[in-house]
């Protein structure tokens, strides 16, 4: 199979389809790909380095999206993008297509085969190419948030971890999916009291079992909820309502009362956010403060640090790229009902449910066209 990797073209946007070693993977399986000139220069990728693995480095995206028979990228297309896909060309990437009904229609009118990360799953019930970018984002919360903390950020001027003789940071994660354990698993590490508030049991269960007696697993309530944001230095938003907004856990009546120079990080931004006065900020200009209280709303953290999230991307998109390019689409997705799960647009259908509903489409379903 011919796979092309165009360049990144969304504003400040980083990360790249296929690191080389990716790449090398496939010209091992038998497969020819295609690089667009400079498209992992920024974050270290040369060109030469995709050459040396078989890569054919090519000049223009238009070149690209003309000859590959699959697209890989990173971020949804863009207008410009989705008017050069053909009819039946896979892309395989990022799509966020239910608040987006332009770049669906666009979608659409090319006749491909659009397969998005997203709504890829697994066995377990996850979304197992959602959940890297997820604990990129669950560890760089705290990073940020030890930041902000400092004076002249904001902040309160409190060392994360304290030293000896002094106590560290209280830290309330609220939510303890992958984004919360990732942001528990870090303030641990750096040293501070740390608190996970979840309405599920079952992930404070797992919580404790994971990280013992070093942490305070706490069941979500209102009540709790104040109590511990109440006294908290860094307060890290990790909820996630599937399908739906963000609940909005920490209210304009309970941020008054916090500790002026605390930090709130809202990593559930991209979902409206679950503080009331979250609202999404850019790397360029990541905080803003109300009422004494440092925000950090950054709705693509990943963003911020490309490199190591396009190798965990890739890490976890390398599995069904190949199995892709090996069976064809048509076998690759009879044999893995998962990979099913992430065909989006079909030739001009709609085939993920949410995603037809989100856009007051018919649905049909992907096991229907395939
Ligand atoms: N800003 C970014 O760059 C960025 C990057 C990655 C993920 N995210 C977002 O982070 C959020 C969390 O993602 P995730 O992968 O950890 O999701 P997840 O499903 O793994 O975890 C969410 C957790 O929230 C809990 N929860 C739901 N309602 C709650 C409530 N009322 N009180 C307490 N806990 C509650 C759930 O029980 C679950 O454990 C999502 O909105 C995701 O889109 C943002």
């Amino acid at each position: 199979m011919l796979i092309g990797v165009p360049k990144e073209v969304k504003n400040h946007e980083y990360r790249v389809g296929l690191v080389p070693g990716s790449v090398r993977e496939l010209v091992t399986n038998g497969h020819q790909v295609m690089v667009q000139r400079g498209a992992g220069a920024k974050i270290g990728f040369e060109d030469a380095a995709y050459a040396h693995v078989g890569a054919t480095i090519v000049e223009t995206a238009e070149e690209i999206f003309k000859r590959a028979d699959m697209i890989i990228k990173v971020k949804e297309p863009q207008a410009q993008e989705c008017k050069m896909m053909r009819e039946n060309q896979i892309l395989f990437t990022y799509l966020h297509l239910a608040p987006d009904p332009e770049q669906a229609k666009l979608l659409q009118d090319s006749g491909c085969i659009a397969i998005a990360y997203e709504t890829v799953t697994d066995r377990h019930g996850g979304l197992p190419l959602l959940a890297p970018m997820s604990e990129v984002a669950g560890r760089m919360a705290i990073q940020a948030g030890a930041s902000c903390l400092e004076i002249a950020k904001g902040g309160s001027g409190i060392l994360i971890g304290g030293v000896p003789g002094v106590a560290p940071a209280k830290v309330v994660v609220l939510g303890g999916g992958v984004v919360g354990t990732n942001s528990v698993r870090v303030a641990m590490g750096m040293g501070a009291q740390v608190v996970v508030i979840d309405k599920t049991i079952q992930r404070l269960y797992h919580l404790d079992l994971q990280f013992g007696s070093k942490i305070t697993t706490i069941y979500s309530t209102t009540d709790a909820i104040e109590e511990h944001v109440l006294s908290a230095d860094l307060v890290i938003g990790a909820v996630l309502v599937p399908g739906g907004h963000a609940p909005k856990l920490v209210t304009k009546a309970m941020l008054k009362k916090m500790r002026p120079g605390s930090v709130m990080v809202d990593v559930s931004i991209d979902q409206g956010g679950c503080f009331e006065t979250s609202r999404p900020t850019t790397h360029q200009d990541p905080t803003y403060v109300v009422d004494g209280v440092v925000h950090y709303c950054v709705s693509n953290m990943p963003g911020g640090v490309p490199r190591t999230s396009t190798f965990a991307l890739n890490n976890a998109t390398l599995p069904f790229i190949l199995k892709l390019a090996n069976l064809g689409y048509k076998q690759a997705m009879h044999e893995d009902a998962h990979l099913l799960n992430g065909l989006n647009v079909f030739k001009g259908k709609v085939t993920h449910k949410a995603v037809a509903d989100a856009l007051s489409q018919e649905y049909i379903a992907a096991s229907s066209v395939i």
